[in-house]
């Protein structure tokens, strides 16, 4: 089935869920691993709503993606616990490393830099999250492991 066929019936499917965008959105993600453009139309469509409102819950909800992730998908978490522990500086490294901002992906389709609002690891800040494996007190040594892994 086609992208446009395959949406209208995962909305079809939640549809009669009380508050249905989220669980549609979280239904389209896990389908094609991102929320196409294309898609948003149909649900509107099919919700009546506005492309306007589906895009502003897109854009609002951090998890929601506007682009295919790359093969390895890195989550920093930008949350108060890791800010004071040195998050930013963190960030700041793998932005060097990788060479990509949050929300992008890198050119060889490596890796895919993405925020994370608490992963509930305060407790060993800064935290963060390659492909559903958590890391804590993410550190230079840290880092140069996750990036190793990645394969860059
Ligand atoms: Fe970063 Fe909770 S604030 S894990």
């Amino acid at each position: 089935a086609d992208m446009a066929e395959r949406s209208r019936d995962i909305v079809r499917e939640h549809k009669h869920l009380e508050g249905p965008l989220l669980p549609i959105l979280h239904a389209i993600q896990a389908e094609f691993g991102y929320v196409p453009e294309d898609v948003k139309p149909v649900i509107a469509g099919e919700l009546n709503l506005s492309r306007a409102e589906v895009h502003g819950v897109v854009t609002f909800y951090h998890e929601f993606r506007d682009h295919p992730a790359g093969r390895h998908v890195l989550k920093l978490c930008r949350a108060e616990a890791c800010q004071s522990m040195g998050s930013d500086r963190v960030a700041d490294r793998v932005r060097q490393l990788l060479g990509i901002d949050f929300h992008q992906t890198t050119l060889d389709g490596a890796v895919t830099l993405e925020p994370v609002y608490c992963l509930g690891l305060c407790a060993c800040a800064p935290a963060a999250m390659l492909d559903g494996e958590v890391y804590g007190r993410v550190d230079d040594h840290c880092l140069s492991e996750i990036v190793g892994e990645i394969g860059r």
